[in-house]
Formats: C-alpha cells, structure tokens, sequence
C-alpha cells in the first residue's frame, strides 16, 4: 500500500485528504516509480477549486502531473523516452496522474532518464512548467536578436521561459515584484516592476520596441501592455488569460475552453529540457520543500501567488 494525497471534495485547500492506496503491479508498457520529490503547479488546485467545474462523481480527485524517483518494478515492453528502464534507475516522469503518492504506476513513455546533475527536487519541478514555456515560445516564432516581454518572470513557467528565450539568442524584459529583480537578472532577463506605468517603463528597457509577449499571469494590465507594446497580436501568447483574449489576435495556450492545448510540442520538449537542466543550460528554481503530508499548506503558499520558482513535495517525509 502506498499513502497519496487526494481531494475528498470540491473548495479551498481543506479538503485534501491523505488515503492509502494500492499503487498496483506495472502492465505492459508501465513502470512503479518509488517517488521521491513531486511538483506542485496551480492547476493542481484548479482541479478541486472548482476553477473546472464540479462533478461529484469524480471525487475523490487525485493530483499530480509530475514526479521525479526511482524505479522500482518494470512491466514488460517498457521503453522510456530517454531508452530502456530497469530497476533502480533515476527517473522524471510528465504528465503523470496522481502523482502525490509515495509510489506510482506511469507509461514507461512519459519517464524519462535523470540526470544525476539534477535533483529529484529540481527534476519534479521541470517538466510541467518547462514544457509550457517552450509551447509559449514556439507559438510566437521566437528567434535570436528578438526583444520578447515576460510577464511574470518570477514564477516557474517564467523562469523557465527567460531561460529559453535567452538560449535562442533573444533579449528578455521580464515583470515581477521588485524583491524577485536579482533572481531575474541571474538568469539573464531585464526586470521591470509590474503594476502602473509598466508600458512607460518596458519602452525605456526596450527602446528599439518588443517584438513577443508572453502572459503568464492573465491580469487585464499583463494583456493590454502586451496589446499596446507588440504590434502584431499573432505573437503575444498566453496561458492564464482565459475570457481576456476575445476580438484580439492573442494565442491562449493550454487546457481551457478555446485554447491551444499543444500536446505534441510539449511532449516533444520533454527530453531537450531534461538534456538542457542535465548539462546545467537551464536552472529550475525550488523555492519551497514541504513533507507530502502538509500538502495543505504548500497549496495554501502557492495561492498567495508569489512563490520565486517551484515548490515541492516530499513523500518521504509522509
Ligand atoms: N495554460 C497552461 O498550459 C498553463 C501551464 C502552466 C501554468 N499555467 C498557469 O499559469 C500561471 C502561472 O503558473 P506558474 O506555475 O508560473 O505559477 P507560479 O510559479 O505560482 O508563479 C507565481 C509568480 O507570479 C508572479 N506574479 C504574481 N502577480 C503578478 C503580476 N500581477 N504581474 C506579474 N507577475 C506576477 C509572482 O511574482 P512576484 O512574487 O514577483 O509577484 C510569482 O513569481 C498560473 O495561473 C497557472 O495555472 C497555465
């Protein structure tokens, strides 16, 4: 039996309930992950929030699109997407379900290798949000000598998403709060302060003009500075603008209603980001570890909105 983390009921961070689970044996095609680190993301709250709507004949819903551990059984024909698995290796493993678990069955075709440069903290932490960012870039076209505007350059996806666009050669202004500027400029963004005057202030960081803008935290200022700033609304992208985006050229990304889900650029990304963090090219930010047992309290943090990169769970800690 193995402990997992589930919401019970729809609502506020509450009704997480911890079970006891079978995780059951590997099929065909599967692998038993023992988990060692698991990374939180919004939309893991979104599920039970009732951000997606309720249905009570879904409960109790389980959460957790990825994870990183070891493998600890293999089904057969099991093939990662980094090569064979066998027992013992160091694995990641996105988009998985139910991954705030202390053991999980995955599709040997979403795990991948880890490097052993990454952590299984920094691991758990990549994927999701490493995937989203290279969807936003390779839907605005970005190239090398491009200005791109990051709004939110200090969470996970925003991170992520400054170190890429810094990989291809772009210049990046990226908004955040004003104590979160250093850990920007670390990673080779211009920071700007978000909030009144924004537009005025990305100029005189741009003054040649922004050719991208990539939303990453859907507030009315985020959307109209981008609409005011680039002038062709092909190439302003977003993934929390949902209900903003109406009668404008804007990109929405993701899972929600009329937005561009992209499922085969981000599963294709998988293996270059895991590559990129393993030879150090890309750094995944942890803010925060929680034992998997205060998972409330972790998803109470990441609702006040201002987490400086990822914040992970740790099963071992149960
Ligand atoms: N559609 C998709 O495919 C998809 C995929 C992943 C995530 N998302 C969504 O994208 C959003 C971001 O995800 P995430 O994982 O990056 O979240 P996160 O790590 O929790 O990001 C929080 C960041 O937002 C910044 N922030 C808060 N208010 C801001 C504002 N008004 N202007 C600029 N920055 C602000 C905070 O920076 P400061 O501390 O400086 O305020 C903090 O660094 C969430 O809504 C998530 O659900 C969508």
């Amino acid at each position: 039996m193995t402990l997992a983390v589930v919401a019970a009921a729809y609502g506020g961070p509450d009704v997480l309930t911890t079970i006891d689970r079978d995780p059951g044996e590997p099929g065909p095609g599967q692998v038993l992950i023992d988990v060692k680190a698991i990374g939180t993301n919004p939309v893991d709250i979104k599920m039970y929030s009732g951000a997606f709507g309720t249905d009570p004949g879904a409960l109790p819903i389980s959460l957790g699109n990825e994870v990183s551990g070891v493998v600890a059984a293999v089904g057969a024909d099991a093939r990662g997407i980094t090569g064979p698995l066998a027992v013992g290796d160091d694995v990641v493993a996105f988009r998985v379900s139910g991954g705030y678990a202390q053991q999980l069955v995955a599709s040997a075709a979403d795990v991948l290798a880890k490097p052993a440069a990454l952590s299984f903290e920094q691991a758990a932490g990549l994927l999701l949000t490493g995937t989203t960012a290279v969807h936003l870039l390779e839907t605005t076209h970005v190239i090398a000598d491009e200005t791109v505007l990051i709004h939110g350059g200090g969470g996970g996806v925003g991170l992520l998403a400054i170190q890429l666009a810094r990989l291809r050669g772009a210049t990046v202004i990226a908004t955040a709060s004003r104590r979160r500027h250093d850990s920007l400029r670390d990673v080779g963004a211009i920071p700007v302060e978000y909030g009144a005057g924004l537009a005025d202030r990305v100029r005189t960081a741009a003054p040649d003009g922004v050719d991208v803008a990539l939303d990453t935290v859907g507030t009315d200022e985020a959307i109209a500075t981008s609409l005011e700033l680039v002038a062709d609304q092909s190439r302003i992208a977003t993934i929390a603008g949902f209900g903003k985006t109406a009668g404008t050229g804007i990109k929405l990304l993701g899972g929600g209603p009329g937005a561009d889900p992209g499922t085969a650029i981000r599963d294709a990304a998988r293996a270059e980001l895991v590559r990129l963090a393993g030879e150090g090219k890309l750094t995944v930010a942890v803010d925060r570890t929680f034992p998997l047992a205060e998972t409330e309290a972790a998803h109470r943090y990441l609702l006040e909105g201002h987490a400086a990169g990822k914040v992970i769970l740790l099963p071992t800690c149960m």
